[in-house]
């Protein structure tokens, strides 16, 4: 059977919903990004949100986002950006992710397929961080699913994309977790956010896929902050149970 996982990050909403980020409001193409999800053809077993859910961190912007996502909260999974207050998740989403020591994260088992989100969060930056008990952690879960087909998903990409605002802002440990995954090559995926563009990044042990904001979009191989004006969008990956996938990105006009 094949596993449909769409995948929404950077969502940057805020309490105002008139609210703008570099004037483009973040709610109207949120929403408009929502309605297009719902229109994904076929059974969609997950809804993986990878970060930067708000970006003022108030817990009524959480609030009103758990109440749009009423009828998704069963297949609702989520980790956390840099802009994210986790006790404002934890305490709106709380039967929703899985804590472990102060990182949000979630081990999820779907038809021979196994889901892990980590929490790239560093508190008050940028930048980002699994910290060596993540890591650890992460080593656990594969070591005892070497059989499983795995896909990853963490807000900062554990790779260099090209812009050097961005990649001053990276995931510092990277290395580690590429030392990991060399060793558990049943790890096919890691998908991100943070980076508010689509890449393709292959040459590591598992292919490295980052997705467009459902807001705001930034240009590509920028040395500074540029609004891209391409659509908002989403990232549609359908797994199989032999462990090979095939994934799209979805634009949503607005
Ligand atoms: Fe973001």
């Amino acid at each position: 059977m094949t596993v449909r996982v769409l995948q929404l990050t950077d969502l940057h909403l805020m309490a105002d919903p008139l609210a703008e980020l570099k004037g483009i409001c973040t709610r109207t193409r949120f929403d408009a990004v929502m309605r297009a999800a719902s229109e994904v053809v076929g059974p969609v077993e997950r809804l993986i949100i990878t970060g930067d859910l708000a970006h003022d961190e108030k817990h009524e912007t959480y609030s009103a986002l758990r109440n749009q996502l009423q009828s998704w909260l069963p297949k609702l999974r989520i980790i956390p950006g840099n802009h994210d207050d986790r006790r404002a998740i934890r305490q709106t989403f709380g039967e929703r992710i899985q804590v472990d020591s102060d990182r949000i994260v979630f081990v999820d088992a779907v038809a021979g397929w196994t889901l892990i989100g980590l929490d790239s969060q560093v508190t008050g930056e940028l930048r980002g961080e699994l910290g060596s008990a993540q890591l650890h952690w992460l080593e656990l879960q594969l070591t005892s699913r070497s059989d499983q087909s795995i896909a990853l998903f963490v807000h900062h990409p554990p790779v260099l994309i090209g812009s050097l605002w961005i990649d001053a802002i990276r995931m510092d440990d990277a290395d580690s977790l590429w030392s990991l995954l060399d060793r558990h090559k049943q790890v096919r995926i890691v998908c991100c956010g943070h980076i508010h563009q689509e890449q393709t990044i292959v040459g590591h042990s598992a292919i490295v896929l980052t997705t467009p904001s459902t807001g705001v979009q930034f240009q590509p191989e920028s040395e500074s902050l540029v609004v891209d004006s391409v659509w908002p969008g989403f990232r549609v990956l359908d797994l199989e149970p032999d462990g090979t996938f095939r994934t799209h990105v979805i634009r949503v006009s607005v």
